[in-house]
């Protein structure tokens, strides 16, 4: 006993009895493009009525740079044309290889504006009118890799993409239909971001993926899921599902997944019953967020996990001898290994029905643990 207590002053534990709300929520990540200053939108004078584009700009050292954009000097291959109030894309010099149109009005691409941009690397079309993207319009330009298309209003997943696309970023659009073999030829697709859509779990079947052989991030969040989606690549390492109606995981989901290191389930409806007792004994899951359901117990873990946040549910208690993944370490291992024990080190358990103390049982399973929010 004396030396286990010993041991629990070694760990450093941090007792909250109350935090707030949510925590930030990390950013996926992905570079956004360098900003300029832009001038601020006017407001329309009718609330049906888009404001006028703006005047053209000063000539530009490029003779080739659409007047309504800006070509900076130092960046030849850079061209900007954001928040300008367009409607249209202007016609895109073959040097460019960034292209900003984001926050226009823009409701439609014409292949007469793309049809000399055969270089173009990367579009940031965020925040405009789409409601479509016409066949084959952006498919030829085979450098492209970052197409951003979020806060559109697209209702289904653009069919005929290049084959060179690394990040498809469909986000807070009105999409509810995913066609089929729209991914067959994008091998190198390594980002897919459709949170915030209206996906429901139809769409959903075995080749609905199909093609994405390399795809390491799947968003899904806000969306309209009940259940959880099939046909997911078996390469993801981040899946995020925050924000549907999930009540249950089928046995074994998440055996597919060898490599998932990330998974966040926020604000859905799980609950004990719908949990299979190894659901989340995912090899090399790093981070679980589980937070915002209706579970009462705390589900069983893989050894590799760093990060659990279960706040916000109903756990009433709290066994560490039951969850531990490993039986306990004797203190002289630990010090000589410490690498063999579980390797959870932050614990939200915070908007539960818990009370402190932390059980002993959990610190002698979870040694590493330095952060324990209750
Ligand atoms: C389009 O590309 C062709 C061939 O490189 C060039 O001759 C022409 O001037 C370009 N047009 C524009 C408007 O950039
Ligand atoms: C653009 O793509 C073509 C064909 O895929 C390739 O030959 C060329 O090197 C690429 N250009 C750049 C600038 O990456
Ligand atoms: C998992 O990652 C390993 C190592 O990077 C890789 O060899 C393997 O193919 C990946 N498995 C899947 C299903 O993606
Ligand atoms: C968890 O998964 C590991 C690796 O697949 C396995 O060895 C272990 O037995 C599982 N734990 C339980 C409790 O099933
Ligand atoms: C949570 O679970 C309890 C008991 O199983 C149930 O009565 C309650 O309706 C559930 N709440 C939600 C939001 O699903
Ligand atoms: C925790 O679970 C173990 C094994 O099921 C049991 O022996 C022990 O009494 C439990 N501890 C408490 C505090 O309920």
């Amino acid at each position: 006993m004396k030396l286990s207590f010993s041991l629990l002053l070694l760990l450093t534990l941090f007792l909250i009895s109350e935090v707030n709300g949510q925590r930030r929520k990390p950013r996926p990540t992905g570079a956004k493009s360098p900003q300029l200053p832009t001038p601020p939108v006017a407001e329309p004078v009718e609330p049906t009525e888009l404001p006028p584009p703006l005047p053209p700009g000063p000539p530009s050292v490029f003779p080739d740079c659409p007047r309504e954009c800006f070509c900076p000097t130092h960046f030849p291959d850079a061209l900007y044309c954001d928040s300008r109030n367009l409607r249209r894309v202007p016609l895109i010099p073959s040097r460019i290889h960034y292209l900003y149109l984001q926050n226009n009005f823009i409701d439609n691409l014409q292949e007469e504006s793309f049809k000399n941009s055969t270089e173009l690397k990367w579009i940031n079309l965020d925040n405009n009118r789409l409601q479509k993207v016409d066949k084959q319009i952006l498919q030829k330009l085979n450098n492209l890799t970052f197409l951003y298309l979020e806060k559109n209003q697209l209702k289904e997943v653009p069919s005929f993409l290049p084959t060179s696309l690394e990040q498809l970023r469909l986000s807070r659009n009105q999409i509810s239909k995913i066609p089929t073999g729209v991914f067959s030829k994008l091998e190198q697709l390594i980002l897919l971001d459709l949170h915030h859509n209206k996906l429901s779990d139809g769409v959903f079947n075995k080749n609905t993926f199909n093609g994405l052989k390399n795809l390491m991030q799947l968003n899904l969040a806000h969306n309209l899921l009940r259940k959880m989606p099939s046909g997911v690549p078996s390469t993801v390492h981040q899946f995020f599902l925050d924000r549907n109606s999930i009540e249950d995981i089928p046995n074994d989901y998440f055996k597919e997944f060898p490599n998932l290191t990330f998974l966040r389930l926020n604000y859905n409806q799980l609950s004990d019953k719908g949990l299979p007792k190894n659901a989340f004994n995912i090899s090399n899951l790093l981070v679980l967020h589980l937070a915002h359901n209706n579970l009462t117990q705390v589900p069983f873990i893989n050894t590799k996990l760093e990060h659990l946040y279960l706040n916000h549910n109903a756990i009433k208690k709290i066994n560490g001898t039951e969850i531990c993944p490993l039986p306990f370490l004797s203190y002289e291992v630990f010090i000589n290994e410490p690498e063999k024990a579980p390797s959870l080190r932050y614990l939200r358990l915070d908007g539960n029905q818990l009370k402190p103390p932390i059980p002993l049982d959990l610190m002698l399973c979870f040694r590493l643990l330095q952060s324990v929010v209750i």
